[in-house]
């Protein structure tokens, strides 16, 4: 039975065969099925025709239609037809997902490299270095073999379930390819990127049944991965490159370029432009080489990554709170291009700010076609001289806004009058003040501009989560006063919702779920989501865990804040003037009159295993339970005493109890026994 080499499709009827030859069969089809799949879609090298990997697929479903007790979830039948899930879920990085310090310029890149020079045992295979992938980071874990589960980067600790839309990516293994030494725990990062052809062909579809199409192919890589139902992920042109070990039980590889190695002997898609090298000189050259690929490769990159090889070094260099001491990313140049500047209209944002945007005959700049370049400020508009009906070159740079980077000049060419900024705000009328070389409108929540954009941050991701409260609704619950600040979000009633464009029964429901659902908010999201200036995702945890309750917080004076590391005196006095603001307590007042509830936070000792929560099971050598509890509660971390949807480690001594079972039900529970235990009491998680 090889359906590897040379399938035979002519199969015998399923009633003929024995459960133990179904059983037989439907494993050699599956690991046939990602065979081939591996060949189709990571080496782009199939070795059997469509039909027969459609026999194949076909008969694997007969079976398993047949015979149900052989159904697994790690089928190549799983890829299709998945229900949708009700939320994403959260789930902890097995390790911490840092980011990439990255520069421009070659000198910076040689410091890097100087900064290593001494480490080196060797003078060969110093670094390994990479393409940098335009796309979207997850974490993919794999469970002695079996794709266990895949999330999202989040805030870089923890990220939400996205297993759902990754299975349906046929370029991402189920199941590994046999091996001798699999290892039992293994989480990799990739990066899930669309290819230009499937992003254009794409976008193509959308504006021809009437939808906005994606600025980029990340973009679009980002909003479809994280949609709750598979079915609107499955026919999506993604596609993804492993790149990076997060964790691994079994026998660890000893350097990257190792790593690099095993990935496709697993089935897992690594680029073929990986290289290693032993030289500064080399690195430049190949980031040259690529600069000069980089638009033939089919898939956007922005960059290179320049990392050490061997594991050890790497241990050593340790790394910073955000990113790795051991890795650069060297980024290209951005990409420009040549258009004509049609006018320049005034956007008013959130925080009141008036910005100058360049409205451009559309061009494509690097596959994505640009109508708009923010010019930042008067002052810029000034200094670049810019006017409606020039020429203009534009850059743009990843994801980032397109700017407008200087006019040419075109002689003889009669010219428009200087832009300048009007004297009332364009969205409210209210008189403009100026601030350093900003504009803003004083109008506040009575600004609608100002109020869409603060509807829009309240119900973002990383704020209160508020699903299907898009731009478009937050634009028409302001424009027909539906709401006048945020509190009004909760009185409206699924009558009231029905009322807006584009929503029915259904729809109308979900929104009003999604709002009332919001109303508990643990309180950093809730402090990001006033949208305090410099108050970013991070310093609301900061200030969060720093206060523990809103009341304390509003308490607060300057100095108390300034007392906070990482508290500097403009976050302070931008925290206290907030609370003291007569209108925004006001909304406070509202918000919490709706049912509002705020979980506060309990403030975490600090220690190296700060926000970990262990469980005991079964006994321990070295400990009794209560030493071992506190022990890594000395380290900062939590012990609770029955498994949750908290717990990060089970730690299962001698005769371990029903929590084992708990815990293996759990695919975020991470479960070791005493000698890792030991380790992390040691080394840190
Ligand atoms: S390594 C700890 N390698 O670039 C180092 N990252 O901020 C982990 N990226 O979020 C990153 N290609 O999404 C690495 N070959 C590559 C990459 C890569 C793209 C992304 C990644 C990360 C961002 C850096």
């Amino acid at each position: 039975m090889d359906f590897k080499h040379d399938p035979d499709t002519d199969f015998k009827d399923p009633e003929a065969l024995s459960s133990q030859e179904a059983e037989d069969q439907v494993q050699a089809l599956r690991e046939a099925i990602a065979y081939h799949d591996y060949l189709y879609y990571v080496k782009n090298r199939p070795e059997i025709s469509d039909e027969t990997y459609d026999a194949l697929f076909a008969r694997l479903q007969e079976l398993e239609n047949a015979w149900p007790e052989l159904q697994s979830d790690d089928s190549p039948t799983c890829r299709v037809g998945a229900p949708p899930v009700d939320s994403l879920k959260k789930r902890k990085h097995a390790s911490a997902m840092l980011s990439l310090d990255a520069v421009l310029k070659e000198d910076e890149v040689a410091q890097f490299h100087h900064r290593m020079a001494d480490r080196f045992s060797s003078e060969k295979d110093k670094y390994v270095m990479e393409p940098k992938f335009d796309g979207l980071s997850v974490e993919v874990v794999y469970r002695n073999g079996s794709f266990a589960y895949g999330a999202t980067r989040g805030d870089g600790q923890t990220g939400e379930d996205i297993s759902h839309n990754l299975k349906t990516i046929n370029a991402m293994p189920l199941r590994l390819q046999k091996n001798k030494n699999l290892p039992s725990f293994l989480a990799l990062r990739a990066e899930v990127i669309m290819p230009m052809e499937g992003f254009s062909a794409l976008n193509k579809k959308r504006v021809e049944n009437g939808k906005e199409p994606f600025a980029n192919p990340r973009n679009a890589a980002a909003g479809i991965i994280r949609q709750l139902d598979p079915s609107k992920v499955q026919d999506k042109p993604l596609t993804l490159f492993f790149y990076e070990l997060l964790e691994i039980e079994g026998t660890a590889p000893e350097s990257h370029w190792d790593l690099l190695q095993k990935l496709p002997e697993w089935g897992l898609k690594v680029s073929e432009k990986n290289k290693k090298v032993s030289s500064f000189e080399e690195a430049k050259q190949y980031h040259q080489r690529m600069k000069e690929a980089r638009d033939k490769l089919g898939f956007e990159i922005d960059g290179v990554v320049m990392k050490v090889n061997d594991y050890r070094i790497r241990e050593d260099l340790g790394t910073r709170q955000r990113s790795p001491r051991w890795a650069i990313a060297w980024k290209f140049e951005h990409k420009k291009e040549i258009t004509r500047l049609t006018d320049i209209v005034v956007q008013v944002g959130r925080t009141g700010k008036l910005t100058p945007v360049a409205l451009l005959e559309p061009v494509d700049v690097g596959g994505v076609t640009v109508s708009r370049a923010t010019l930042h400020n008067a002052d810029e508009v000034r200094q670049k001289d810019v006017r409606s009906g020039d020429k203009v070159r534009i850059e743009r740079a990843g994801d980032v806004i397109p700017e407008v980077v200087e006019r040419l000049k075109e002689q003889g060419r009669p010219r428009s009058e200087p832009f300048a900024m009007p004297e009332n705000c364009p969205v409210c009328g209210s008189g403009i003040f100026q601030e350093g070389a900003y504009h803003f409108c004083p109008g506040g929540l009575a600004c609608h501009a100002q109020l869409e954009g603060a509807i829009i941050h309240y119900a973002s991701r990383q704020a209160l989560n508020i699903t299907h409260l898009g731009n478009k609704t937050a634009r028409a619950l302001v424009e027909k006063n539906m709401v006048k600040d945020i509190g009004d979000l909760y009185e409206l009633g699924i009558d009231d919702i029905k009322k807006l464009e584009g929503f029915a029964d259904k729809s109308a429901k979900q929104l009003y779920d999604a709002i009332q659902s919001s109303k508990k908010a643990g309180l950093d999201r809730f402090l990001f989501a006033l949208g305090i200036r410099h108050v970013g995702i991070h310093m609301a945890r900061v200030l969060a865990k720093s206060f523990g309750s809103l009341e304390k917080l509003q308490q607060a004076s300057g100095s108390d804040l300034q007392k906070v590391p990482e508290v500097g005196p403009r976050v302070a006095e931008s925290v206290s003037g907030f609370f003291c603001d007569k209108t925004n307590q006001k909304v406070l007042k509202h918000l919490f009159e709706k049912g509002i509830e705020i979980t506060d936070v309990r403030k975490n000792k600090e220690g190296p295993l700060k926000g970990v929560t262990f469980v005991f099971t079964g006994e321990l050598e070295a400990y009794t339970r209560s030493e071992a509890e506190q022990k890594v509660k000395e380290q900062g971390a939590r012990a609770t005493s029955s498994i949750s949807s908290q717990t990060d480690y089970l730690v299962a001594g001698k005769d371990p109890g029903k929590k084992l079972e708990q815990a293996k039900n759990n695919n975020s529970i991470r479960i070791i026994h005493e000698e890792k235990f030991q380790k992390i009491l040691e080394k840190g998680v």
